[in-house]
């Protein structure tokens, strides 16, 4: 122990002042929502992991998974006040950074698969982490998840099906509107209270992925899942902007090159996550699936397109023009 004080010290020493004043390990505060043994949730263990073996230990990592530290609603503004260093948030909650254009993400039916995410991600949303500089936060990866299914206490094949339902959304103006075209109430709610929400009856379904459905336990209170990938659920991996511009270069390249493969790593398990995720729901005795056929689905786009007219408005043509391009 002695001796890996000093070694730390002395590595300490050779830094700028302000990090050799403390012998002990920078902690990078790492947050997040949803459980350990999901796409996020492993993608941040191996951050972690990472970034702690390629600092030697002058780095630590501290991971809080399932809202332990911050539910989503009070993430943000901890990570602008510098409470916690790392945020991976859905794309969909990012509106209290002001950058509009981020809810193009959420549209329905805009991306046809995985590969058009990715390209959407890495071309139109690599612009839009810019625009986040001076909201204090840096936008360094986008992380994968995948497509949305319908959950609810019925079965929801055709859009009638969802007349009278409260359905729990994120904080996403989108989300709202698409459960409002549906003929559904949304109801923003912290994804921490979603299982209780969901098993108090104070919202009847939602929508999320197999893989958040499987480690939310919600098979014990949703009866039904329709496969609709009506939409799209990724994250954007955020750094607290000050942490980052005053790690010292060398930690600065060590905690690049971590987010580097951390986000590899994350985003090549995502879709098989999703895939396992979707077999054990299967397997499970309490919940049915269902495929929709292509006649129901055209129901769905034709009630939910809509919402991209609105959306229009709100961040302008221009700008969904350029997300339709990158979606391909
Ligand atoms: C949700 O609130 O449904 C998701 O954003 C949770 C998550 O982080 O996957």
């Amino acid at each position: 122990c002695i001796t890996r004080r000093t070694a730390l010290a002395a590595g300490a020493s050779l830094l700028s002042p302000a990090w050799a004043q403390t012998a002990n390990p920078l902690v990078v505060k790492f947050s997040h929502v949803v459980a350990p043994e999901t796409p996020k949730g492993k993608g941040a263990l191996r951050f972690k992991e990472l970034l702690e073996i390629r600092s030697g230990g002058r780095m630590r990592v501290e991971v809080y998974p399932n809202s332990q530290l911050l539910k989503d609603k009070d993430e943000l503004a901890a990570l602008q006040r510098g409470e916690v260093q790392l945020l991976a948030p859905s794309l969909s909650k990012l509106r209290p950074l002001g950058v509009k254009e981020f809810e193009l993400f959420d549209l329905p039916f805009l991306f046809k698969n995985r590969g058009a995410f990715n390209d959407t991600a890495q071309t139109f949303g690599r612009t839009l982490f810019g625009k986040l500089e001076p909201s204090g936060v840096r936008g360094l990866a986008f992380w994968d998840n995948g497509f949305l299914l319908m959950s609810a206490n019925k079965p929801l094949r055709d859009v009638d099906d969802f007349k009278g339902l409260k359905m729990r959304v994120q904080a996403s103006a989108v989300a709202e509107a698409e459960m409002r075209a549906l003929g559904a109430e949304p109801k923003v709610m912290n994804f921490s209270e979603l299982f209780a929400g969901l098993q108090a009856g104070s919202v009847d379904g939602t929508e999320g992925t197999a893989s958040n459905f499987l480690t939310q336990r919600l098979a014990e209170v949703q009866r039904h899942l329709t496969l609709s990938n009506h939409g799209y659920l990724a994250y954007a991996l955020l750094v607290n902007r000050a942490f980052h511009d005053r790690l010292p270069a060398d930690l600065r390249g060590v905690f690049d090159s971590a987010v580097a493969d951390a986000t590899s790593y994350a985003n090549t398990i995502a879709n098989a996550e999703n895939a396992w995720a979707l077999g054990k729901i299967k397997g499970h005795a309490r919940v049915s699936l269902h495929a929709p056929q292509a006649s129901e689905l055209e129901g769905w786009r034709r009630a939910l397109m809509g919402v991209h007219a609105t959306v229009a408005e709100r961040v302008g043509p221009a700008a969904l023009q350029a997300a339709y391009r990158a979606a391909g």
